[in-house]
Parts: structure tokens; sequence; C-alpha cells
């Protein structure tokens, strides 16, 4: 996969970028430098195409999910996130994972379908895929998500059913809300840099 590494200081978080669909490994720099000036980053390309738009798994129109390309990407993704990380040495309970939209939901999808170290995880407008087939606790895992009252991409069902996924595995979650759409607001970023601060 194309990613970008960019390493910070020696203070600085570990965030690692997914974005969302349309985006490239550039689209999240800016707001990951803006939660944490400090930081490092790795930040991948989503390897699905859809009419040129970057994805990082198939759906065959708005929300509808291939769910057999989710599990492909999801493995393949896991497999790109070992390999760098280790390159790096950088161990996977040190990276924040700051995913918008399809690259939160691949994201959210691991933390719930994986027995996966990652800790912790920002993620600007997730959703549920509707995939729950897991059982095992999530109490390590820390979540701060947000939802846009009048998004028009993620229905609320959608976003509240993941809140419930993973706080019924013990999952941390803070969620916060905004009365915009599915863009990510300065007002989220904010509230974002702050949860960030404040964890490990
Ligand atoms: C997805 O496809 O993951 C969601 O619909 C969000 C998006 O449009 O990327």
């Amino acid at each position: 996969m194309q990613y970008i590494f960019d390493k910070g200081s020696l203070h600085g978080k570990n965030l690692l970028l997914l974005h969302g669909t349309g985006g490239d490994e550039t689209s999240l720099l800016d707001i990951a430098r803006f939660l944490d000036e400090e930081a490092t980053l790795l930040s991948f390309r989503g390897t699905v195409q859809e009419s040129g738009m970057n994805r990082f798994f198939k759906r065959n129109g708005l929300n509808q999910f291939d769910l057999i390309s989710l599990e492909e990407e999801s493995d393949k993704l896991i497999q790109e996130i070992r390999s760098v990380s280790k390159e790096k040495g950088i161990s996977l309970e040190e990276w924040t994972i700051v995913g918008y939209s399809n690259g939160a939901n691949i994201a959210a999808h691991i933390l719930l379908e994986r027995h996966f170290a990652v800790k912790q995880a920002i993620l600007f407008h997730p959703m549920s895929l509707g995939v729950d087939t897991q059982k095992f606790k999530l109490s390590d895992k820390k979540i701060w998500l947000s939802v846009g009252e009048n998004d028009p991409i993620v229905p609320k069902v959608a976003s509240d059913q993941l809140v419930q996924q993973l706080e019924k595995r013990q999952a941390a979650v803070t969620i916060a809300s905004t009365n915009a759409g599915h863009q990510i607001t300065m007002n989220e970023i904010n509230q974002a840099k702050r949860w960030l601060s404040e964890r490990e």
C-alpha cells in the first residue's frame, strides 16, 4: 500500500491516518498535525477504486457494503500496519488511529472484529457496518468518535449502533455531537485534540 511516514519528536503521539472516500494519504495530515504538532504520522492510501476515488473496501452504492471486500481489505490493512510498524520500530499499542468516514469505518471494523493491539482511535463520522460476530472484551480500547446531527451519509441509527457495539464490549467511548453534516468541523477537531492530550 502507498503510505506516508513522517517521524515526529520523541514526546509526540503516534497517529495512524485513514482517509475518507476520495481522499488519499495526504488528506488528514494537516488535521493530524493540528491534533499534535509533535506527532509521528503514518498515513495509508486505500487501494480500492470507486470511479477514481480511493477507498479502503468496496461498496455497491451508498452504504451498500461489500462485506467480503471488507474482510479481505481489513486483513491486508492489518498486515500493512504490522509490517510498517515493525520496520519503523513502533509497537501497535503506541498508535492512535485517526480515521474519517470510510477510513473510520474500516478502523472500527478492525477493532471490533480482529484481535488487534491498537488501543486508541479518533473516528470522525463513523458508522456500524452491521457486522457483529465477536464477543471478546474491548476494555483496553479508548475510542473518541464524532456524530453529525445532520449527517446525510451516516444515519443516526448506524452511529448509535456502532456506539452500542463498542460499549457492549466494554470499550471506553467518548462521543462528540455536532449539528453539522458529514464534514469534519473545527469544533470536532478541537474536542479530539483535547481528548488526545489527556491520553497517554
Ligand atoms: C463508507 O462507505 O464507508 C461510508 O459510506 C462512508 C463514506 O462515504 O466513505
